[in-house]
């Protein structure tokens, strides 16, 4: 894609990534893509704010090259690290020898380690403005959203917030680059919450005091490196974010996701049981056979989700190895405070509630029920589920 101007001198420049099968090299987004968004400030000092990752950079350069010229570039921002967004750094100063780095303190470590990087570098403080000739930017430490040197750009004259991570989502541009011209803002918003749930839920505390940091900054544009840029309804990004955030320490929404996996389909058939009876109950529900599903999918429901329903028989002794799994990633990415029943059978000895208990203890998940059965299930046992499933759907609008 061309470059964009976004507003008078300030242009996006990026790329879509539609090869690359896992994000990060787990996250599935073959299907999806994702945007690996730059921005480009003209002016007295030329400013390239964060670059992309190491992939398409001819079409990268050629962007640059259409607005401006490369060996005349005064600054990169590097507003964070990670390499999706500072990989072709080395290419770059070798074409661009002159060019300063800006980061924060933290990110100079990180320029050797990653890239052999040791001079031309210029630490910003926090709250630290710099001027580029007709505009002006200003420098906010945010660490851990998503890196310990993580930090936003200003830009002051048009009000933009050069976010980085922050307000991002999978999802590779469809053309439109803005919320305004977006046809289809349910998948970004899907996206964002994807992104968020895979990326960034372990650090929702640091995005709190982010927010919470730039609450009195009048923004006009909020200009991730991955996906949308805002310019319509900025706030409306930045309220998912808080929305989402909330999550990781207060109540999270009155529905349900069902995880569920089955050998030869006896929880299988429970798990149809089970459902029924929280439809019963009007209670929304999403279900997820674990075996077939990346967990990428399956961990959005589970942030935004206060009830868990667990159906799993045992396998060894143990619980079923891919909802242990699965239940593991939700601990890693700090899932905490939800209900959750589980069910499952087992042939000629259980296990599975045993193990569940230990995985599910450090989570701190209250387990509140739950129903096991040898073998198949009767059809006592399927009206057994169908009530089960519904006690459990009134806990979860009882609150
Ligand atoms: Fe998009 Fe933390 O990198």
């Amino acid at each position: 894609m061309p470059p964009v101007e976004i507003r008078p001198d300030i242009y996006w420049i990026g790329v879509n990534d539609r090869t690359t099968d896992l994000f990060e090299g787990m996250w599935p987004v073959a299907q999806e893509g994702v945007s690996y968004n730059a921005y480009l400030i003209c002016d007295e000092k030329t400013t390239l704010v964060d670059l992309t990752k190491e992939f398409k950079t001819d079409e990268f350069l050629e962007q640059i090259h259409q607005v401006s010229d490369i060996s005349q570039l005064d600054y990169v921002i590097v507003n964070h690290m990670e390499p999706d967004h500072s990989g072709i750094l080395r290419t770059l100063r070798r074409i661009a020898p002159q060019i300063t780095i800006l980061g924060s303190a933290k990110t100079v470590p990180l320029l050797e380690s990653f890239y052999g990087i040791t001079d031309g570098i210029r630490v910003v403080e926090d709250g630290e403005t710099l001027s580029l000739g007709r505009h002006t930017v200003q420098f906010v430490h945010t660490p851990f959203v998503h890196w310990p040197e993580t930090m936003v750009t200003y830009e002051t004259t048009e009000q933009i917030l050069f976010a980085c991570d922050a307000f991002g989502g999978y999802g590779a541009l469809r053309g439109a680059i803005f919320d305004d011209e977006c046809t289809d803002p349910d998948f970004y918003e899907r996206e964002a919450l994807r992104y968020y749930a895979n990326i960034v839920a372990v650090f929702s505390r640091p995005v709190l005091q982010a927010i919470a940091k730039l609450a009195d900054v009048p923004i006009s544009v909020i200009a991730p490196s991955h996906g949308l840029i805002w310019r319509d309804k900025p706030e409306h990004i930045v309220e998912l974010y808080r929305k989402w955030a909330g999550y990781a320490t207060g109540p999270a929404e009155p529905g349900i996701t069902m995880l569920y996996g089955s050998m030869y389909g006896n929880t299988e058939e429970m798990m149809n049981a089970v459902a029924q009876g929280v439809s019963q109950e009007g209670v929304p529900v999403s279900i997820f056979d674990v075996t077939r599903t990346h967990s990428s999918y399956i961990l959005p429901s589970l942030w935004t989700q206060q009830g868990v329903l667990v159906g799993a028989p045992t396998y060894e002794g143990s619980l079923f190895p891919p909802m242990a799994q699965m239940l593991q990633m939700a601990a890693q990415k700090h899932i905490r405070n939800r209900k959750v029943a589980w069910f499952g059978s087992h042939g000629w000895s259980g296990g599975a509630l045993r193990h569940l208990k230990r995985l599910l203890e450090p989570m701190k998940w209250d387990l509140t029920d739950s129903y096991e059965f040898a073998g198949g299930p009767t059809q006592e046992d399927l009206l057994t589920a169908q009530q089960f499933g519904a006690r459990f759907a009134r806990l979860i609008k009882s609150g």
